[in-house]
């Protein structure tokens, strides 16, 4: 087979495992893999390059990804589909690793050009429905936790609340793992919507029981984390700080568990390339099991963040 492989959307650590995987794996069963540079779009411009073992020499190790990446709306639109259909008929398959819009992306690829599609699930936000993690979300978990510890410690000094915003997109997930790991005192998501009172009667308790600081972990999407802060200093005049997290989540060496949900995903991504009973495909963790499901799976909604870790949060900070 030839096979495409690129990589769309917002970078994930972990990604260059997956090629890496991908790559060598393919060439081991007999497959030429073609890297395409800067995702969907690269595929447009016919921007790619045979790949061999040697090309993913010394990346596993490494965050970002070494084919670029891009957000690619153009390759929705009629006139996108079809150059990108034109561009994909020198392949048997494409592999694509990315969040929700290389997933979209790729199932309209499946269905205008019928080519084969294998969607290899990573991103910071694990908001990929059909699969219990993705790639990167571990490490981004484990980069918020270390800057949160951080923060903890002029938190307790200088007897402040703190607000940190963590990424996730309109998602809680990553907000949720972050904020029990790091033994926050209130988590704030999208799916769990909350008042400014809830919020300061939580803190004025907090107060009583004789905290004299906290960590608020407010995920991007449940809210405008400036304003919350002011009205905060204002109702109250408690001494409040914002962190916004931001991009740092994005990057940095991949945990061990990242690089080896690349190394098998990868892997099962092949198996899923040669599965005919379906042409498209995500590549799953689905109750600690590595599967590859109808990629049609992965296009609604993922069900909320895990609850029962949500209402921990608040549980373990009195
Ligand atoms: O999807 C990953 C992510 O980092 C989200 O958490 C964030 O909202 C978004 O990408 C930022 O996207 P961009 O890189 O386009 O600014």
């Amino acid at each position: 087979m030839k096979i495409a492989l690129a990589t769309t959307g917002g970078d994930a650590p972990g990604m260059n495992a997956a090629i890496r995987s991908v790559v060598r794996l393919a060439t081991e069963m007999g497959h030429q893999v073609y890297g395409i540079r800067r995702g969907y779009c690269g595929l447009i411009e016919r921007d790619w390059w045979a790949m061999g073992p040697r090309d993913v020499s010394g990346i596993v190790n490494q965050g970002g990804t070494i084919l670029r990446t891009l957000r690619c709306p153009y390759v929705e639109t009629e006139e996108g589909l079809s150059k990108a259909c034109e561009a994909l008929s020198n392949f048997d398959a494409l592999i694509v690793i990315g969040g929700d819009g290389s997933i979209r992306g790729g199932w309209a690829l499946h269905e205008r050009c019928g080519i084969k599609v294998v969607a290899v699930p990573a991103s910071i936000d694990n908001d990929i429905a059909g699969t219990d993690t993705t790639i990167g979300f571990d490490t981004a978990v484990n980069t918020a936790v270390e800057a949160i510890d951080k923060i903890r410690d002029t938190a307790t000094s200088h007897e402040r609340v703190f607000v940190v915003e963590v990424m996730g997109r309109a998602r809680g997930f990553l907000a949720v793992s972050v904020a029990l790991a790091a033994g926050a005192e209130m988590v704030l998501i999208p799916e769990h919507p909350f008042t400014l009172s809830e919020i300061e009667s939580s803190l004025d308790e907090g107060e009583k029981k004789g905290k004299s600081s906290s960590i608020i972990v407010m995920a991007e999407g449940a809210g405008y984390a400036p304003s919350l802060v002011e009205r905060l200093a204002r109702d109250r005049n408690y001494s409040v700080r914002l962190s916004v997290l931001g991009y740092m989540q994005r990057g940095g060496n991949p945990t061990a568990t990242s690089r080896l949900l690349g190394a098998l995903f990868g892997e099962e991504a092949l198996r899923a390339a040669q599965d005919d009973r379906e042409q498209a495909w995500l590549v799953a963790s689905v109750d600690g099991k590595l599967v590859h499901r109808p990629l049609v799976d992965a296009l609604k909604p993922k069900d909320g963040p895990d609850m029962r870790m949500f209402d921990l949060v608040s549980r373990l900070a009195v």
